[in-house]
């Protein structure tokens, strides 16, 4: 209700759907700039609790390493565990308990840890007041396995989902909720965990390492976690802090040279990451290792991206901070300027660097393609009862459980052509599968992939053309969407079919 309202009062009366589109994209900026001030009034008309200061949460202690989802099989090769969804407290404004919903009672979600060729169980039980699933981000897992909204767990309900992990999978991956329109609010009350796949010869295994999980709160004064407002719901929602395995700006003393992953697990932000300038290797992204380390100093995490990088110790050891810089996603309305944001404080070790493997690994071509899919986000304004209302579409149309968008042949090498036509970021992200990037193409230029890399998401400037190659390896439906979960949970999200 309240961001019918408040689209309503931002945008006046007329049929901005009509409009043609350049004019609606100069008309709708002109009239959304009045919305900040009207969110400002709906604030206090409705006495709306505020939030709480930027400062509020306590910060620098030492990173926790995340809990470990315990293995309940003792047979080699399997993994049996135990997830359950359901409210939680956690004190972390001192003495105003926020409640959140987590699995395990544990904020972020037990990591997963298991190696290539696994048999997975995980018992999923459902203690929440809505229903869920539990989907496995990146993880070449059957559809019926994946946590589809076609197969939702009532609240109450508990399943078992089982895979298994075929040999070259190993790479950072990720889990969390997935139920037909309840997937934003899940993940931002506190659903989420890492997974790991390991390889039985990774090339780094000798470098100790640390788990980065970045996720985003929003959160009132009095401890509660506020519902998503108009902005939120148009933007994707970005709360006051980030935090790193549910650890507001904790400190890292580095022990020597170590591998990092790191989640972008929040729902909406972009983290355009760095250490003050401290060069690392770039080693692997979504899908795991890359082909040649790359030396950065910064990079861009989109929401659901990861990576893993080598973090150096330097010859005086010294204090650098992890930050986010400042990236203009080009969000909607008048809203606040993009600022820095302070992650983590890190003392880098002083020592020897470690010597990376000319070589990580191998990624095959996926060779020629066979087929062709495009796939066009977009954003339009529709009047519903009289009232403006905001579509997130994808290929004109909004999801729909009951249809089939596109259909893909088992195996068959495709080349996907995505498209924002829009005018803010759009993360892409496929269920099911790995994607390689052939090229970007922005107003007209197009650049090929640096690199060779396994990815499930990928970004998407305004106007931005991405050409990807992928093929799925498992019958049945397969999601696809923009990753910023207001979107997805609106509308930006079809549905695959893999025959
Ligand atoms: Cu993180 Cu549909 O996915
Ligand atoms: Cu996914
Ligand atoms: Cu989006």
């Amino acid at each position: 209700m309240i961001r019918r309202t408040f689209l309503t009062h931002a945008l006046g009366v007329g049929g901005l759907a009509l409009l043609p589109g350049w004019l609606r994209a100069a008309s709708m900026e002109h009239d959304m700039a009045a919305m900040g001030d009207m969110a400002g009034m709906d604030h206090s008309l409705h006495a709306l609790p505020t939030l709480a200061a930027a400062d509020a949460l306590p910060r620098g202690a030492a990173l926790r390493e995340l809990p470990k989802l315990a293995n309940r099989s003792k047979l080699p090769g399997e993994f049996k565990g135990e997830l359950i969804a359901a409210p939680t407290q956690v004190e972390l404004l001192a003495g105003q308990p926020t409640s959140f919903w987590a699995y395990n009672g544990s904020l972020p979600g037990p990591l997963i840890e298991v190696r290539e060729g696994d048999r997975v169980q995980i018992r999923f039980i459902n203690r929440l007041s809505q229903p869920s699933t539990i989907h496995w981000h990146g993880l070449p897992v059957p559809p019926e396995q994946d946590g589809n909204p076609h197969d939702p767990v009532p609240p109450g309900g508990e399943r078992t989902y089982s895979f298994n992990l075929p040999k070259g999978c190993a790479g950072t991956y990720w889990y969390h909720p997935h139920p037909h329109g309840h997937t934003a609010e899940q993940v931002f009350r506190g659903l989420a965990g890492a997974f790991i796949v390991r390889a039985a010869d990774d090339p780094l295994a000798h470098i100790s390492e640390r788990h980065l999980l970045l996720s985003d709160l929003k959160l009132n004064a009095d401890g509660s976690i506020p519902d998503n407002d108009g902005n939120d719901w148009m933007n994707g929602r970005e709360g006051q802090f980030v935090l790193i395995n549910g650890q507001h700006q904790p400190q890292i003393q580095l022990q020597g040279p170590e591998r990092w992953r790191i989640w972008n697990a929040c729902s909406a932000r972009y983290l355009k990451l760095n250490l003050g300038g401290h060069s690392f290797s770039l080693i692997g992204t979504d899908g795991g290792l890359i082909e040649q380390a790359q030396t950065l100093t910064e990079i861009l995490l989109a929401p659901a991206e990861r990576i893993e990088i080598i973090v150096q110790p330097s010859a005086q050891g010294g204090q650098v901070a992890l930050t986010a810089a400042i990236y203009d996603r080009n969000k909607m309305g008048s809203v606040a300027a993009e600022s820095v944001i302070s992650l983590a404080q890190i003392s880098l070790a002083s020592g020897q660097p470690a010597k990376l493997p000319a070589r990580l690994r191998s990624i095959a071509d996926l060779g020629p393609t066979s087929a062709q899919k495009r796939v066009v986000f977009s954003e339009t304004m529709r009047m519903d009862n009289g009232q403006h209302q905001m579509d997130f579409l994808v290929n004109g149309k909004a999801f729909d459980m009951q249809r089939v968008d596109l259909t893909s042949k088992l195996g068959e090498v495709e080349l996907w052509e995505i498209s924002n036509d829009s005018h803010m970021d759009h993360p892409f992200h496929i269920h099911g599968c790995q994607f390689q990037v052939i090229e970007h193409e922005l107003n007209g230029v197009k650049t090929p992939a640096p690199y060779r890399a396994w990815k499930d998401t990928i970004n998407l400037r305004p106007k931005e053309i991405v050409r990807v190659k992928m093929a799925q390896p498992f019958k049945g439906l397969r999601m696809f969407h923009c990753h910023i979960l207001e979107h997805e949970n609106q509308g930006m999200m079809a549905t695959l079919e893999v025959i």
